[in-house]
Order: C-alpha cells, then sequence, then structure tokens
C-alpha cells in the first residue's frame, strides 16, 4: 500500500511539474496579501538580524545614495534606512509584488526620498538600466526567485563597488514542518493540487550562497548563518506563527481541501514538533553583505 501510494506520490509530482502546475509569484502574491495584516510579527522577531545587514556607516562612508530595497514587503528595511540617513540625495525604491504588503509600507513611510513600485520583482529588475543603484538590500524574498537570473540582474543594475545586502533562508529551515507536509502530501496524493520547489532555491550554505555572486565577483565583506528555534506552549500558536509571518507562504496553495490539511499539520506538530512540553521548530537563515568588483 506504502509503495503504491509512493509510486502514485511521485507520478504525481512529475505530472503536476510537467504541466506547470507550480507555486509561483501569483500565489505568493495572494498568499502576501492575506499576511499582510499580521506580518508585524515577522518583523519583530527577525529585525535584530536585519538589523545586522543594513550596514548604514557603509552607505554614509561611501555616500551610497542609490538604494534598492527589493521585494520590500511592509518595509521595514526601507524605514530604518530612511529614519538613519539624513542625506537629501537618498533615492530609495520598493518593490513588491503584493499590493496589500506594499499598502502598508507606503502607509508608514512618509518620505519624498522613497518611490514605491508595485510589479513582479523579476519584471522590474529586467527594465532597469544597467549599474544605476549603489546598494540592493533584499531580505528574506531570494528563493522567491530564479537564482541565476537573481544574481545576474543584481550584478546588472548595480555600480562597480556596489553593495548587496541580503538576509535570507536556507536549506534546513522548517526542517520538521516540511517533513510534515512532504508526509501529508505523500499520503493523500490525489489532494495535491500544485507544487512547491522553493525548497530547492534555497541555498545550501553560506558557502554556496557566496559562491552565486562570487561567479560575478563579488567579494565577500560580512557573511553568517544563524539556526534558531522558535517555541511555543501548543501546536495551534506554533502553527498561526508559521501562517501569519508568511514563514509557510505558498503552501496553502499545495492542496485542494486546504481546511482538513490545515488540521492535519496542526495534529502532525503535536505529534512530531515536541519537546520538553513545548512545540519547536528551527529556522535558519544566512546574512551576507557582499561587494560588486570594481573591475566586474
Ligand atoms: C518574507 S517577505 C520580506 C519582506 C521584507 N523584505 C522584509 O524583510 O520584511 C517576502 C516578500 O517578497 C515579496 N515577493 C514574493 N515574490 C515576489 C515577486 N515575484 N516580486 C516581488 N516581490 C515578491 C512578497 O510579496 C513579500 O512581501
Amino acid at each position: 500500500m506504502n509503495v503504491l501510494k509512493s509510486i502514485h506520490f511521485y507520478f504525481k509530482f512529475i505530472y503536476l511539474f510537467l504541466i506547470g502546475r507550480i507555486i509561483g509569484k501569483e500565489e505568493y502574491k495572494e498568499e502576501y496579501n492575506e499576511v499582510s495584516k499580521t506580518y508585524l510579527r515577522w518583523t519583530e522577531r527577525m529585525k535584530k538580524y536585519t538589523d545586522e545587514i543594513l550596514r548604514i556607516e557603509l552607505l554614509e562612508k561611501e555616500n551610497k545614495v542609490n538604494v534598492l530595497d527589493f521585494a520590500c514587503g511592509t518595509g521595514y528595511i526601507a524605514k530604518c534606512l530612511l529614519s538613519n540617513l539624513d542625506d537629501p540625495d537618498l533615492s530609495l525604491t520598493a518593490v513588491d509584488i503584493s499590493d496589500e504588503m506594499i499598502e502598508i509600507a507606503q502607509s508608514e513611510i512618509n518620505d519624498s526620498r522613497c518611490s514605491f513600485v508595485l510589479q513582479d520583482g523579476m519584471s522590474f529588475l529586467e527594465n532597469e538600466t544597467a549599474e544605476k543603484y549603489d546598494t540592493i538590500y533584499c531580505g528574506f524574498a531570494l528563493p522567491y526567485f530564479n537564482r541565476r537570473k537573481i544574481v545576474k540582474q543584481f550584478t546588472r543594475i548595480l555600480k562597480r563597488n556596489g553593495t548587496v545586502h541580503l538576509i535570507l533562508n536556507c536549506r534546513g529551515t522548517l526542517e520538521g514542518i516540511s517533513k510534515i507536509y512532504f508526509n501529508l502530501m505523500k499520503s493523500d496524493p490525489s489532494l495535491i493540487d500544485k507544487i512547491m520547489e522553493i525548497g530547492f532555491s534555497l541555498p545550501k550554505s553560506e558557502k554556496s550562497l557566496n559562491a552565486w555572486f562570487a561567479k560575478y565577483r563579488f567579494d565577500t565583506i560580512s557573511l553568517k548563518t544563524v539556526n534558531e528555534w522558535v517555541m511555543f506552549d501548543t501546536p495551534n500558536e506554533l502553527y498561526d506563527w508559521l501562517k501569519q509571518t508568511g514563514a509557510i507562504a505558498g503552501t496553502g496553495k499545495i492542496f485542494s481541501e486546504n481546511k482538513e490539511i490545515e488540521d492535519a499539520v496542526i495534529d502532525k506538530i503535536e505529534e512530531s514538533l515536541v519537546y520538553d512540553r513545548q512545540y519547536r521548530i528551527n529556522h535558519k537563515f544566512i546574512l551576507a553583505v557582499l561587494r560588486k568588483s570594481p573591475q566586474s
């Protein structure tokens, strides 16, 4: 029986892949629209790490004035930059695909130095002028894009000596929850409607992320990996956190019967993510600041 289910699962997976039923930008847009009102739970928890990649002193010292906040979400990075930099020549462009995320950013940022663009990030990059930006920030969004295309576009639109500031999840993050979704997909393949490939876009390690950029002659300014546990008293609280922060954005589109699946996920959290009477999940991510070579 299990063998038959596994075969069914792999066939279904390949079939959905071949016909292109893959969770993509429209689905992420919908899911981020849904979490926009609760996304603050994410920024509140993650700001101490995001702050590490801001490196305001680099922008000041090197007079970097053309800045891009790529996939800006509710604008945490843009807001920090604008409130810490008083240079009137600063020009910050904040781009995102989700109208509801960007609306929140717009309502919180009232600064004529900032302009917002509601657009798919890749289309935005492809239409940008070469060597326009001094600095690009991308907070928790790089894996939503094709890795090769995004690194190439970042390189193209960045000036020589320009810097890229990244914080992003890496392989091995949310390990327990990925297993839960994988097992649920395997246990009833007929319920799978679309497949998710974001897991394949995550860098394996800081070394691999570094290599993606080293190929385009970037040097490393700083690089580090964090793996931390997020703990809750109940399985529902853990699930709500994952859902409301966008940490599992996209998963809401995998199955055709989503309500039943949500209950099943919570049951599995209760069974498998319990530790010392708490429910916990790991969150693993990389912080990187890289510089484009003056010769490239
Ligand atoms: C985890 S949030 C990060 C938001 C913000 N950078 C931060 O650090 O808080 C991911 C963001 O990526 C955006 N996003 C996902 N796919 C996108 C795409 N194709 N183009 C532009 N933005 C996209 C989502 O709408 C969401 O706002």
